[in-house]
């Protein structure tokens, strides 16, 4: 009885823990902005902030404005690239995407003519996803969307849909990323046609998600392809620690460095404002909060320079000291 009281007690307090630094930190979103280059996205209130915490036991701890719907954008990167793998194998995807962090803006094209044959450095920027997406299972966009959806389902466990206006106004204004989608088709990369994967790939950036579900899909993460709650492998553990060794390297682009120094766990951001966290199981369990792993959503649309949310980064980075989270 003792027992069931204290662990009541813990959860109470990670609550009230949780409300307090989502206050705070609700402050810092006035020092980013909403993405505008993709202009449905500016319509987003910059003052969100919302996160939810999923334990290996289901256990959920949330709050602020966790249940907002919002667009996967770059977290869809990670997805597809283990998506690529478990159709083709690591190798087959790898001879077209590196495993490099670029140092560059994740739109950047500059790369890919400086170094010969013109491999994308990595899956997480821009040139590295739409190879990615080309790569997907299925003859056309709808398979290949498909084959990508019912993986992000049988993490979620719950149907995603496209946001149609975030589609529609990308679509319209992927001027950067239909270069990207035809210089990856002059250079031999692509698996299927620019066009055809440049669609793959806006859809996949449109679909909707919250917190609730990027925390699901970092729990899986978090245990290797093992979905703890229906207790079933999804994909290999070496695709999975691949997947966050990128995350690590490049998750956060070219703020990936701050990211691993002072927060310190694989992560994934969008410029929705999302950022997806895979904690793995720790050492002194019992000690700290979610000790055997766990998956974080967070999402605050105020964004940085770098395309990472403001207010949801500075969220993370309390959370991990406070918690000792840290993989290093
Ligand atoms: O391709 C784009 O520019 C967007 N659909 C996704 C970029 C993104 O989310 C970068 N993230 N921080």
């Amino acid at each position: 009885m003792q027992g069931v009281q204290e662990t009541a007690l813990k959860q109470s307090q990670i609550q009230d823990d949780l409300e307090s630094w989502v206050d705070r930190y609700r402050e810092d979103a006035s020092k980013g902005k909403c993405a505008a280059y993709i202009p449905a996205l500016a319509k987003a209130n910059p003052e969100q902030l919302g996160i939810c915490v999923i334990g290996q036991d289901g256990s959920k701890a949330v709050a602020g404005n966790w249940e907002t719907a919002f667009t996967l954008q770059s977290i869809s990167k990670v997805i597809s690239f283990i998506a690529a793998c478990i159709h083709h194998g690591i190798s087959y995807v790898l001879q077209r995407v590196d495993v490099e962090p670029t140092g560059d803006a994740f739109d950047s094209m500059i790369r890919l003519e400086l170094h010969k044959p013109g491999r994308p450095f990595n899956p997480m920027i821009n040139a590295g996803a739409i190879t990615v997406s080309s790569l997907l299972e299925g003859d056309s966009t709808e398979d290949k969307f498909d084959s990508l959806t019912s993986l992000i389902e049988s993490m979620t466990g719950r149907q995603h849909q496209i946001n149609e206006e975030v589609y529609k106004s990308e679509w319209k204004t992927a001027h950067r990323n239909r270069a990207l989608a035809h210089y990856l088709t002059a250079t031999g990369f692509l698996g299927c046609p620019a066009e055809e994967a440049l669609e793959v790939y806006i859809r996949q950036c449109s679909i909707e998600v919250t917190t609730e579900d990027i925390a699901m899909i970092g729990l899986v993460l978090a245990h290797d392809g093992y979905h703890p709650l229906r207790q079933q492998q999804l994909f290999s553990k070496e695709i999975a620690r691949l997947t966050k060794a990128l995350m690590v390297t490049c998750g956060m682009y070219n703020a990936s460095g701050n990211f691993a120094a002072f927060v310190g766990v694989p992560a994934k951001s969008g410029v929705s404002g999302g950022i997806m966290a895979a904690v793995p199981p720790r050492g002194r369990k019992g000690e700290t909060p979610f000790g055997d792993g766990c998956g974080i959503g967070v999402y605050g649309p105020a964004i940085d320079q770098y395309g990472n949310s403001v207010a949801g980064t500075a969220l993370l980075g309390q959370i991990a000291g406070a918690w000792d989270l840290s993989i290093y």
